[in-house]
Formats: C-alpha cells, structure tokens, sequence
C-alpha cells in the first residue's frame, strides 16, 4: 500500500528548497506525494520565525492538525526549520503541542530519515535540534517542484547580524558552497531541462569568504556560460558587498536576468546604522548607480522595514525620499518585528503599532504608485515571458520577463517550461496582460 507525505512550508525561498530537500528524502523511504494534508501518513510543517506573524501562523496551523492525529494516530507529524531551531522554543512546541512526533532544526535536516526509523520504533516524541552546523552534506537530491525554475544553494547560514534579524541565530555561520558542486548541479539541471536557476545565499555577494574559493562574480559568470537556453537569477544580494565587477558580470551574459534584488532596508543613515547594516544611504545610492552604469534598463528590487526602534518621522521621510530617488520596480514592505535575542531586541523606543501602520500604508501607497507606473509603459511593447505556471482560476498561464515582471496570458496547449513573446495589452498594478505573438 502507497505511503503519502504532504509538507506545509513557511518564509522565504531557502525554505521552499528545503522543502523539496526533505521531500527528496521522503521519497527515498517510498513515500509519495499526497495532494491534502488530511491524506498523508507523514505531515511535515517547514517554519519560519522571521517576524512574529510568521510564528504565529505555523503554530495555528500545527494546532488546527490536533483532531486529524487523535483520529489516524499512525499519522506522523514532524515540525522543523527555523522557528524550532530558536533556543527553547522546540520544547515550547512539544508542550503546546504534545501530538507533534518529530521535532527537528535546520542543522539536522539531512538526518531526518534517522529521525523518522527512530520514531517508528518508539512511542515518545523525537526531539533533535543540533547548535551548530557541520560540513555541507551533499549527498541528498532533492525533490524540484518549482519546474521551470531551479533553486541552487551557493551559501548557508548569515555572519552579518543586522540587529533586528534572528537568521544568524537560527541558520548559523555563513558557509559556502564548492563551486565544482554548485556547477555540476547547474549544468545537470540545464540538462534536465531547466529554464530557470536561482541561486540562493543569505548574501550571496560574500560567497567564498574565508575560503580560497572563487568569489561570487566569478562564480555567476560560470553557471550564466553553461550551454542551454536558462536564465539566471540570484538572490540576496547585501548591498555592503555589491561590487563593480558585479554589475560588470550581469552586463556581460545575456542569461543573467537584469533584475537585482537589494535589500536597503531603510533611507536613514541612523536607521542602517543601528540596524548594523554596514552602508549609507549615500553608499546605496552609489551602488544602484553603479549597476545602472553597466546595466542601464536593470530592474531594481528591496525589502524595507518600517517602525525600527527609534525610526522618527523624519528617518520615514528620507525611506519614502530614497524610494523616489531608486525608482524600484517593486519592493517588499514590513512593519518591523522585535525578534527575541536580537541586539534591537532590546533598544529603547519602540515604534507604537499605530504609528508603524500608518507608515506602512503611506510607503505602500508610494510603492505601488512607482510599481504601476513601470507596468503601464509596458503596454504596447513585447516581453520575453518564461511561463512557469497555470492559475486555475484565473484560466491564465503565467510568468516573468527577464526583469521580474509578471506577465499573463491566455493558450489552449501548455506552456509552462516555454519562453513566450507576449505583446502587452494591459497593466494592472504589478501584473502585465498579453497575447501570444507570432
Ligand atoms: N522585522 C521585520 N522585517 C524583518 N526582516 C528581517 N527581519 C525582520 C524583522 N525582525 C525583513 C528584512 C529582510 C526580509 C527577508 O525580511 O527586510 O530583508
Ligand atoms: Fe538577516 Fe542581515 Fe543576514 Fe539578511 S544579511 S539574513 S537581514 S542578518
């Protein structure tokens, strides 16, 4: 009789990948995928804990399974990732939810076969969190089910500690991958067929530190000369690390998508100051002008904070000047979240709720005017679309331009896996609509 698995994951794209590692791994003990929660034999959730809101889903959910596992108590559930690998916060989980069977961190994914033949064998809860991470284990093959997109590790782990962020903490030091392993796996996913790879890193643009390793540059103009028609994306790049001949790189291959993801977090000086981000609002601007230098039409994209302890009017006012002065083709927005064993943690002047809101809304306001106004002069022009999915409800396939753009539109066969040329008809916020040109 088949075996069904179903994992819920959480947070940010190293997540997601995490995700297909661990369904590599379920296949491997001959599970097979189940289409519902309610019809697996092992349900894994993959957490996040970056902001409270994030904690707070995964333990609503993980509660809402307390029924389905008094009835099908053979059902295994497993929690892991980043809010379980918080010191304490495992055993927090195993007394709010005495039903949970594993309990695992992000250090000891790749054991979490062990850890299932263990709880197989034993009534009581398995509960492993490692502290630390060893050498990078490079013997699972994951599970992709992000065709025609790849995600490829270059790095693990975050030596940065900007103060507001529990990632240091719960992914530990920055390792780099070999860059003989991160190529072998690009060619063989070109290979396979993959239209799209992604290379993943908390900072990619310090891969290689401590190491004699090629730097990043060098390491993206490798995979970007690999034979096939794919394009090639990375992210996050730390804007203190963004280099020149970074922006030379995305210039010189056509498979580098011209679309860079750099977190500014802030427009004040003070702001990235306490949050240790290591730039100035001036170094910022400069870096932006760089890639713009080398790669004009170059799409720029971020995350920003709001509400940072001690963020007055005035640091809001030079966020909102700095997202004029960028233009981004879009951009991510958060109320600032206090993270336990955080240094801003414990910083005097907590923004009120109230006031980061009403910030927020202003910033989104600005940001969705900025992002509108890109889309609409699209309309009219083509863009090169590689379709990566189908929204049922919708009845529209979709996908993104070499710059990030997501673009719609409507076909009888199946696209996905296809580069599509789409004339634009029509703009609505971020999104693009088309038809299919000859
Ligand atoms: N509160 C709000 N946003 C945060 N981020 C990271 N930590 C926090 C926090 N404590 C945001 C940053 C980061 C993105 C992935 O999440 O903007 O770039
Ligand atoms: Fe967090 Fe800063 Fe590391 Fe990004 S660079 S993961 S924001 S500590």
């Amino acid at each position: 009789m088949s075996k069904y698995y179903h994992i819920i994951t959480y947070g940010c794209q190293m997540n997601v990948h995490e995700s297909e590692k661990i369904a590599g791994i379920l296949k491997e003990l001959g599970y097979i995928p189940a289409d519902k929660p309610e019809s697996s034999d092992i349900l894994v959730f993959n957490t996040c804990c970056i902001r409270e809101n994030a904690e707070n889903h995964a333990f609503g959910n993980i509660g809402m399974f307390k029924k389905l596992k008094a009835e099908n108590r053979d059902m295994i559930i497993a929690v892991g990732g980043c809010l379980t690998q918080q010191i304490g916060k495992a055993d927090v989980l195993h007394n709010k939810f005495p039903f949970v069977d594993i309990i695992f961190g992000t250090h000891n994914l790749g054991e979490l076969k062990n850890l299932i033949l263990k709880k197989q064998a034993q009534k009581k809860a398995v509960i492993e969190i490692k502290d630390s991470a060893g050498i990078i284990d490079e013997s699972g093959s994951p599970y992709r089910t992000s065709y025609p997109n790849a995600w490829v590790n270059i790095t693990y782990g975050c030596n940065n500690f900007c103060s507001y962020c529990i990632v240091p903490y719960v992914r530990g030091r920055e390792r780099s991958r070999k860059p003989e392993d991160v190529i072998e796996e690009a060619k063989s996913l070109v290979a396979e067929g993959y239209r799209e790879i992604t290379l993943l890193g908390q900072n990619v643009n310090s891969y290689g530190n401590g190491t004699d390793y090629i730097r990043f540059p060098e390491l993206l103009g490798k995979v970007a000369s690999i034979d096939g028609k794919f394009r090639l994306r990375f992210m996050t790049s730390h804007p203190k690390d963004f280099s020149e001949e970074l922006a030379k790189t995305i210039a010189e291959y056509p498979s580098i998508c011209k679309c860079v993801h750099l977190p500014v977090q802030s427009g004040s000086d003070r702001i990235l100051k306490a949050m240790n981000r290591k730039y100035t609002r001036y170094d910022y601007l400069k870096r932006v002008e760089t890639l713009k230098k080398y790669v004009p039409d170059c799409a720029v994209t971020t995350d920003i904070i709001v509400g940072f302890p001690g963020e007055t009017e005035e640091d809001f006012e030079d966020t909102l000047k700095l997202v004029g002065e960028v233009g981004f083709s879009s951009a991510f927005t958060f109320v600032y979240s206090r993270r336990d064993g955080t240094a801003a943690a414990t910083m005097p002047d907590q923004v009120p709720e109230e006031v980061s809101k009403e910030r927020i809304m202003r910033l989104v306001e600005l940001v969705n005017a900025q992002t509108r106004k890109i889309s609409e002069a699209y309309v009219g022009k083509t863009a090169e679309i590689l379709c990566e999915d189908y929204d049922a409800k919708k009845k529209l396939y979709l996908g993104r331009d070499e710059f990030g753009r997501m673009g719609y539109f409507s076909c009888s066969e199946n696209q996905i896996g296809n580069f599509v040329n789409l004339k634009i008809t029509k703009a609505n916020g971020i999104s693009l609509y088309g038809e299919i040109t000859g």
